[in-house]
């Protein structure tokens, strides 16, 4: 029989007998039904509602998946998957973000986590995926020191619901993402976007992160808790760029990790968030953890920009660097340094909860998605995991990003990230040739294991 890599499958022979392999959402981009059973609108419904995303597109109706999760779970099943990590929609629970939860939105996850135990795929369920709600928004949203208080709250119901079922939890998806793009660069949340709010935001958000972990911990026996953080080098356009690449690696891929694995805040942000802190700060944000969540695409190349507060903006790449059909360039080898890094400097466990390939995929005459540059990203890509483990990277898992093509935050719907095409006028489900290429992936590691 041909071996897994005759087959055009990576080497996994460094990956531990029970790696688990994964894919992953988030509630905003797939569930649509953002008007029904009480939800309360977030931050992108207004955006949306403002015409902010590209094609004037909104997460209105997405993928449906609030109707279809039983089509969804099948064909997570079909996949073969061990674990799916979602996230849980906080308007859809609590309406206006604290107060009275909704009871017929907590029921859609108790549904949901029962059809995924029924499979038995493991759920692992982020807290706050973007979906900040409006009504917490408009009191100041993250820079406001009472969000860690609002959090808590949120992370207790949540705790308290599915607890007895789910075991796995993040806190927060990629906060230096949603802080830079929304209150730094000011895309998402722009009226907030400046100086003060994006320090704020990053400091109260790393004091709600650990208030959530207290409170997860409280109430789930067995809990295994971690955070969700996107790394990824940020090199130099030219040598003299330097300090751009120091301040983007500093809000990039430190600003977070660090104090709350660390108990410290990068040298580069001391000054900024230091007329921020109270006595005990650190303390709260940096609980016990029990693993790290990597996301990874691709190195961001910037350049010094003096004039922006946080100092640097993104800059040319080196000619050449092959790139993914969204622009965002291909280098595995930056991959595997990567988890090599994050192992080593956070000492915990590390599981990917996110790597994949935006393009454009349209089915062929015949009705079928042939995304071999997915495939062959995604080769690649775990490769570099099998070639970090072996040089002595602690790394557990690996979640395709995504399931299904989705709601793509501001670029609409254009962007498809899905190892199953959806048809958003029909909503009708297409597997790609990534889906059985990662199907008989799975089937093959676990038979070498
Ligand atoms: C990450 C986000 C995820 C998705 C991918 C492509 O930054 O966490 O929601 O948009 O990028």
């Amino acid at each position: 029989m041909a071996s897994g890599e005759d087959a055009g499958f990576p080497p996994v022979a460094a990956l531990r007998r029970d790696f688990l392999w994964g894919a992953s959402t988030s509630a905003y981009q797939i569930e649509g039904a953002t008007h029904e059973d009480g939800r309360g609108p977030s931050v992108w419904d207004t955006d949306g509602r403002r015409g902010r995303i590209e094609g004037k597109d909104t997460g209105d109706a997405a993928c449906d998946h609030y109707h279809r999760y039983p089509e969804d779970v099948a064909l997570m099943q079909r996949l073969g998957l061990a674990a799916y990590r979602f996230s849980v929609g906080w308007p859809r629970v609590l309406p206006q973000g604290r107060g009275t939860p909704n009871e017929a939105g907590l029921a859609f996850y108790d549904r949901l986590i029962d059809a995924l135990l029924a499979a038995r795929i493991e759920p692992w369920l982020c807290l706050y995926h973007w979906d900040m709600p409006q009504a917490l928004d408009d009191l100041g949203g993250w820079t406001n020191r009472d969000s860690s208080q609002w959090f808590a709250d949120y992370a207790a119901l949540v705790a308290d619901r599915y607890g007895d079922r789910v075991k796995r939890f993040a806190t927060f998806n990629e906060p230096s993402i949603f802080t830079l793009f929304g209150y730094g660069f000011g895309k998402n949340q722009r009226d907030k976007s400046g100086v003060e709010a994006f320090h704020r935001g990053i400091h109260h958000i790393n004091l709600s992160h650990g208030a959530a972990v207290d409170a997860i911990r409280a109430r789930v026996p067995g809990a295994s808790i971690g955070a969700i953080h996107n790394v990824q080098p940020c090199l130099p356009s030219s040598p003299a760029d330097t300090d751009g690449a120091r301040m983007a690696d500093a809000y990039w891929n430190r600003a977070f990790p660090d104090p709350q694995y660390r108990g410290v805040y990068p040298d580069a942000l001391q000054a900024a968030v230091e007329p921020l802190m109270q006595p005990g700060d650190l303390a709260r944000i940096h609980r016990p953890l029990d693993w790290f969540g990597l996301n990874h695409y691709s190195p961001v190349y910037v350049r010094n920009a003096p004039d922006a507060f946080f100092r640097f903006d993104f800059g040319d790449r080196p000619p050449g660097t092959p790139v993914t059909p969204i622009d965002w360039p291909v280098d595995a080898p930056a991959f595997r340094d990567t988890l090599l890094r994050v192992s080593r400097d956070y000492g915990l466990p590390v599981y990917v909860t996110e790597n994949g390939l935006g393009g454009s995929d349209k089915p062929d005459d015949g009705g079928a998605v042939r995304d071999d540059n997915r495939i062959a990203f995604l080769r690649a890509y775990i490769a570099a995991v099998n070639e970090a483990v072996a040089a002595g990277a602690d790394i557990r898992g690996y979640f395709v990003w995504s399931l299904l093509d989705n709601f793509e935050w501001d670029a609409g719907y254009g962007v498809r990230f899905g190892l199953v095409y959806v048809d958003y006028p029909t909503q009708k489900r297409i597997p790609k040739a990534s889906f059985s290429w990662y199907r008989d992936l799975i089937k093959s590691a676990r038979a070498a294991a």
